[in-house]
């Protein structure tokens, strides 16, 4: 029953989204961004944070999953489902619900930078760096959590927890049966 803890509420979410909706929108005006969320964790954080920001910009997803996470190569990268924008020459401000290893961010980013886009932008909800193996290079983080299984706005375990209002720690015993 009480498999999860708040970690952060909904009321810190909304709080750190807003602030980082009108960063972005002093850094972009005029310059229409193409906001790329990653699917699926990220689609909560997404829509609130492009209803935080008060500036033209476009919205487009993509979806990938890596494999062989231990090797550093940008080869091995599958995208499941690719933009429907032609990212040359705009400023793209890719978001992320979560950087853990980092494997699959910096594979994508690398395929990104070969479009050849005038800006990328890396904003992450939350920021795991006790586990990462990849170099990734992080411009936003609203915040920085500690090596815990998190669910909750957006984030899954199994599909599911997403639903839930706050970042939750999940307990182990659900996850190491
Ligand atoms: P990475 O390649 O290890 O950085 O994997 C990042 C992806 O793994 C994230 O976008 C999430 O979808 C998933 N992930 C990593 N840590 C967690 C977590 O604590 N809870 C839920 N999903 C996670
Ligand atoms: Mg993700």
């Amino acid at each position: 029953m009480n498999d999860t803890k708040s970690l952060i509420t909904a009321a810190e979410l909304n709080e750190a989204v807003l602030k980082l909706g009108v960063l972005l929108s002093e850094q972009y005006k005029g310059k229409n961004p193409l906001i790329v969320g990653v699917l699926k964790g990220s689609f909560i954080f997404i829509s609130d944070l492009v209803r935080a920001m008060d500036i033209d910009c476009e919205i487009d997803f993509m979806a990938a999953s890596s494999y062989g996470a231990r090797s550093n190569s940008s080869g091995n990268l599958q995208i499941i489902k690719d933009l429907d924008t032609n990212i040359r020459g705009r400023h793209v401000i890719v978001v992320e619900d979560i950087i853990d290893s980092g494997v699959t961010l910096s594979r994508l980013l690398a395929i990104l930078q070969k479009r050849e886009p005038q800006s990328l932008y890396l904003a992450t909800l939350l920021d795991k760096p006790a586990r990462r193996q990849a170099n990734v290079d992080v411009d936003y983080a609203c915040f920085t959590v500690p090596d815990e299984f998190l669910v909750g706005y957006g984030l899954d375990y199994n599909e599911k927890y997403r639903n839930l209002p706050d970042i939750s720690i999940l307990a182990e015993h659900v996850y190491s049966e």
